[in-house]
């Protein structure tokens, strides 16, 4: 593995939850502006590495550097202040907020301009260039139109949309998505995943992408790496690794 230059450096990842083992030694460097997928069959430990990256889950041993910077003890809300956008498995989305305040708000929770909720509804109102962000980012995921609907109106393809943008809100310098395209059909996660490209091309922001939908994976990542029973099974590109008979057996169940 090369490490110059990457923007995310895991070594040596262990996590254990009670017998059972996780992460087993798992190395990941992502670098800057690279899109990684991990796949893995079900319990391969995929979400538990996720976890570790942006700090919900701690580490047993291993490191994680982000930007030079260890960052493997601090709390979600610090490695989000230095640039890991996330979204969450489970939406959190405000019933009755617009489309354009989830954006607002989550613009000036990664600014640190607003800490608690209270704040943000008795503050006056949005500097203009937190507004210029949020138009920005509905226009690049095509919210536009939808920017002063009220979230429980729209459709699960779009609400997933929104979450993508409060992750961009902060200008993120790897945004980290896990499942996105779950409980999408093949319409709207065709549409995230041209979004995501666009996100891409126009930000730089690198991406780290858990995902099942393998078709979603290949038009979305330049690498890719296979978990296996807490370990990385292949890493490379995403027609290599789909190649490799060790990845076809314990991934894809193909014996042949
Ligand atoms: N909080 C926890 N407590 C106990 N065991 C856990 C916990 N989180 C994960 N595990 C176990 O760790 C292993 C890895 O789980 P993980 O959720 O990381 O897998 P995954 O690859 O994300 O699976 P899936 O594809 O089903 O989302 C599994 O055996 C799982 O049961
Ligand atoms: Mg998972």
């Amino acid at each position: 593995m090369t490490n110059a230059g990457a923007l995310l450096l895991a070594t040596g990842i262990t996590k254990q939850f009670g017998g059972i083992v996780a992460l087993d030694h798992v190395d990941l460097d992502i670098r800057p502006g690279e899109a990684v997928g991990i796949v893995g069959p079900n319990g391969a430990g995929k979400t538990t590495l996720f976890n570790c990256l942006f700090g919900l889950e701690v580490p047993d041993e291993g490191t994680v550097v982000f930007g030079g910077r260890r960052i493997d003890r601090l709390p979600v809300w610090k490695r989000s202040r230095l640039g890991i956008g996330r979204t969450f498995q489970r939406m959190e989305l405000f019933e009755g907020m617009t489309v354009a305040d989830h954006l607002l708000v989550a613009e000036q929770a990664a600014s640190g301009t607003v800490r608690i909720w209270r704040d943000f509804l008795h503050r006056g109102g949005p500097t203009p260039a937190e507004l210029h962000h949020v138009e920005e980012v509905l226009g690049l995921l095509g919210l536009a139109d939808l920017a002063d609907r009220p979230i429980d109106t729209l459709d699960l393809g779009h609400a997933r949309l929104v979450e993508l943008g409060r992750a961009m809100m902060g200008t993120p310098r790897l945004l980290m998505l896990d499942e996105p395209s779950s409980g999408l059909d093949g319409e709207d996660t065709a549409r995230l995943g041209r979004i995501l490209d666009e996100t891409r091309r126009s930000t730089g922001v690198a991406v780290v992408l858990v995902e099942h939908d393998l078709a979603l994976v290949e038009s979305t990542v330049d690498r890719m790496v296979v978990l296996n029973f807490g370990k990385v099974l292949a890493t490379g590109g995403v027609a290599e690794v789909l190649a490799d008979p060790e990845v076809r057996r314990a991934y894809l169940g193909i014996t042949a």
